[in-house]
């Protein structure tokens, strides 16, 4: 068969991010008695058997840089054919190239993981874009603040079992970062864990000087030594919320993609311009995030469209789909990045990863 078999990173050497995807030339060549093929043929995520499988790809354009051997046998107009490219959100996919190495660290970029609505995908978001973002090599602090302390759970550590938590550092002067971060399994990716004792500080905080600031004091410290710090809030707007705004560079808003996703998105954006105008001036919308994705679905494809119509340039090209394995990584306690490494949902975030650091550098 007449196969070419690619590395990760444009088969540079001792690059090994994501799978080793393998495409098969046949396959790429036109067939003139084709149907044509829809806009944005992603591969379907199939719950059963959802590894790429030899000649499939998720998104291979974005994905890969493709070899010069392989970019030689394409047709000459191949790069505007994928210059041109239509991703699921309608419009043209950019390339996101694989960001290069760092060789120092920091100062950290803080984006918070917000939507009030609760089961979202925002604690899936913060640990697996979190992951996502230390294999291509940056430094990441994941922040628990949600009492529910699901960010903890899912990356195997028992909340219950914590003694000193983010609460602690919230409202305990003189208490040192190191002695409330857990690593993790992920290299690079650092966690502050939250418990049930974190819901205290939302009433606490009430009667604090400047208590919407108790979060971005409490990261001061922290900032030199992160590229990214990524906030798992919880689905309130309350003051923990306001905390971790007041804190963030930048907002990620996940949206699940079925029919009432956009409620409560403009109560959302009108705290994100309060918290703008008076607490944070640098706060900026980062992105809207499509996840639970079914492409096979004709509704989850007009949501999709109506998120868009809605935010224009703020959705993320970047769309995650819905797939059992998440659910399953949260029982693993690790992301889907190590649980599933060749998995399409690993893919799709560490497409999101490369898109929020392409983002990053184009302001
Ligand atoms: N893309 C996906 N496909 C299928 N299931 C998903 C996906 N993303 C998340 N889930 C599942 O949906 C549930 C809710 O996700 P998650 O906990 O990330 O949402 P959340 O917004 O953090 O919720 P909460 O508001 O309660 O904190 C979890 O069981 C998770 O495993
Ligand atoms: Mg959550």
């Amino acid at each position: 068969m007449n196969e070419s078999t690619f590395a990760p990173g444009g088969g540079q050497p001792g690059t090994t991010v994501g799978s080793v995807a393998v495409r098969t030339f046949e396959s790429r060549r036109p067939d003139p008695n084709a149907e044509p093929r829809p806009a944005y043929a992603m591969t379907p995520y199939d719950d059963e058997n959802d590894d790429l499988q030899d000649g499939q790809f998720y998104d291979p354009d974005a994905e890969y840089e493709p070899d010069p051997e392989y970019a030689a046998t394409l047709a000459p107009d191949a790069a505007r054919q994928r210059r041109e490219r239509v991703g699921p959100t309608g419009r043209p996919l950019p390339y996101f190239p694989i960001p290069n190495p760092l060789t120092d660290h920091g100062p950290a970029k803080i984006v918070a993981m917000c939507n009030q609505k609760g089961g979202v995908g925002k604690t899936t978001s913060t640990i697996n874009l979190g992951a996502a973002l230390a294999e291509y090599g940056r430094r990441v602090l994941l922040v628990d603040f949600d009492p529910q302390g699901a960010l903890s759970v899912g990356l195997g550590v028992n909340p219950m079992e914590l003694d000193i938590t983010v609460y602690n550092l919230l409202m305990e002067r003189g208490l040192a970062a190191d002695e409330v971060l857990l690593k993790t399994a992920v290299p690079g990716m650092d966690l502050l864990p939250s418990n049930i004792d974190l819901s205290a500080a939302e009433v606490q905080l009430v009667s604090e000087v400047a208590r919407e600031s108790a979060l971005q004091r409490a990261l001061k410290p922290l900032m030199a030594d992160y590229d990214y710090i990524v906030i798992d809030c919880q689905p309130s707007l309350g003051l923990l919320t306001v905390n971790a705004l007041t804190a963030a560079h930048s907002v990620i808003v996940p949206l699940e993609c079925e029919f009432f996703a956009l409620r409560g998105v403009a109560l959302l954006t009108e705290t994100i311009e309060k918290v703008r105008e008076r607490l944070n001036p640098e706060l900026e919308l980062d992105g809207i995030l499509a996840t639970m994705y079914d492409s096979r679905t004709v509704h989850s494809r007009e949501v999709l469209a109506r998120v868009v119509e809605a935010f224009d340039d703020h959705v993320f090209h970047t769309v995650i789909g819905r797939t059992v394995r998440f659910p399953e990584t949260t029982v693993a306690g690790e992301p889907i990045t190590t649980y599933a490494s060749n998995s399409v949902g690993a893919a799709a975030y560490r497409q999101l990863a490369r898109e929020v650091l392409a983002r990053c550098h184009a302001e």
